[in-house]
């Protein structure tokens, strides 16, 4: 019999697509998608309900409503937007998860997936290949929450028998909806960019590396650690989880290959000082050991899907593409 699952901060840029990918495998009934900002025209086509994380009687409710028994995580704050609010993203980020995993002890839930981050990383890590198991002192808001959020997931797994799994996601880049407040949302922008006006000025510098992924394999990867065998997810913090590393130079090249007048030029802002703070690749060889990872797309063929993709929606006349109506039409 199919799980009941439960998406939360589904309207954002994960879970638009994460919702569209659940029901397919799931059946659409099987699958609720809440969030804490939706519109009416959402709720009323059946495709989002509103639930807020924060508020604990909520979430319990919405368990109970709908018999859930897997959760999929999502709300958060992410780097960018939490140093500009870390009240927010502390209450956000901490209650919210401390919420799903109270009221999922307390009713039934029996796998939660929740991201973490390669902002869990600090300056003191290794830069090429951060290992696994290494010291994570990261130095933004979002980073301690991923750090305290990995070690409260452990805990309730140990202390509970919650079946809490995670991964270390690098920046993802999509194109069916735009990234909410991270360090690596110009890795999204500048295809938008590139293709309506042929100008990028990038926010960080040319010659920065981070490691990133394409949406279709996050999304494989979240349903794959939440599918494997009990025995083989042997962590129950983040597994460190990689695709592709690339400089935003690199990248404005690769974009360059298949539209030759474009144009980057680089202004960089306070996200520099994240970017600088995190590592330039992972070692995600555990993940690849433990419950089989492996992407499928590199730089090259994540630039080419994401230029067909894009094409066709600006040629379908959506220049103002906002992801919540996507979320909306996709998934009614
Ligand atoms: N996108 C990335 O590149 C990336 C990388 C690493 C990890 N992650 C993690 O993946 C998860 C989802 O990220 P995303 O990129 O989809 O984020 P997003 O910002 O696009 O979406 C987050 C969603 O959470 C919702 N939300 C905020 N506060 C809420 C609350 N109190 N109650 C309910 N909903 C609330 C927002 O409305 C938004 O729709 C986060 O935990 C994030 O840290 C994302």
């Amino acid at each position: 019999m199919s799980p009941k699952v439960l998406v939360t901060g589904a309207a954002g840029q994960i879970g638009s697509e994460l919702v569209v990918a659940l029901r397919k495998r799931y059946g659409y009934k099987n699958v609720v998608a809440t969030d804490k900002a939706v519109t009416r025209a959402q709720v009323s086509a059946g495709v989002l309900e509103q639930l807020d994380v924060m508020h604990l009687p909520s979430v319990e409710r919405a368990i109970k409503a709908h018999k859930v028994d897997m959760i999929y995580h999502l709300a958060a704050i992410l780097s960018a937007a939490g140093e500009a609010n870390p009240d927010l993203a502390w209450d956000v980020n901490m209650d919210g998860l401390k919420n799903i995993l109270d009221a999922s002890t307390r009713h039934g839930v029996r796998r939660i997936f929740w991201p973490s981050s390669i902002g869990v990383f600090g300056p003191d890590a290794r830069k090429l290949r951060a290992p696994q198991m290494t010291p994570l002192n990261p130095t933004t808001i979002y980073g301690v929450t991923k750090v305290a959020g990995e070690l409260l997931s452990s805990y309730y797994s140990l202390k509970h028998g919650l079946d809490v799994r995670s991964v270390r996601f690098p920046g993802l880049i999509s194109s069916e909806a735009k990234p909410g407040g991270g360090t690596t949302d110009y890795a999204v922008e500048i295809f938008y960019s590139a293709l309506q006006t042929g100008r990028y000025t990038c926010f960080l510098r040319k010659d920065t590396v981070l490691p990133m992924m394409y949406m279709p394999d996050a999304l494989r990867g979240a349903m794959e650690i939440m599918e494997a065998d009990e025995e083989t997810v042997k962590l129950h913090t983040g597994y460190n989880l990689a695709a592709m590393s690339f400089s935003a130079g690199e990248l404005a090249s690769e974009i360059m290959k298949h539209i030759p007048g474009f144009k980057a030029t680089y202004s960089p802002d306070s996200r520099q000082a994240i970017a600088d703070s995190w590592p330039k690749s992972i070692d995600d060889s555990a993940a690849r050991r433990d419950w089989g990872w492996k992407e499928e797309y590199d730089m090259a063929s994540m630039v080419t899907d994401m230029l067909a993709r894009l094409r066709q929606r600006l040629r379908a006349g959506e220049k103002a593409f906002n992801h919540r109506q996507a979320f909306t039409s996709r998934a009614a």
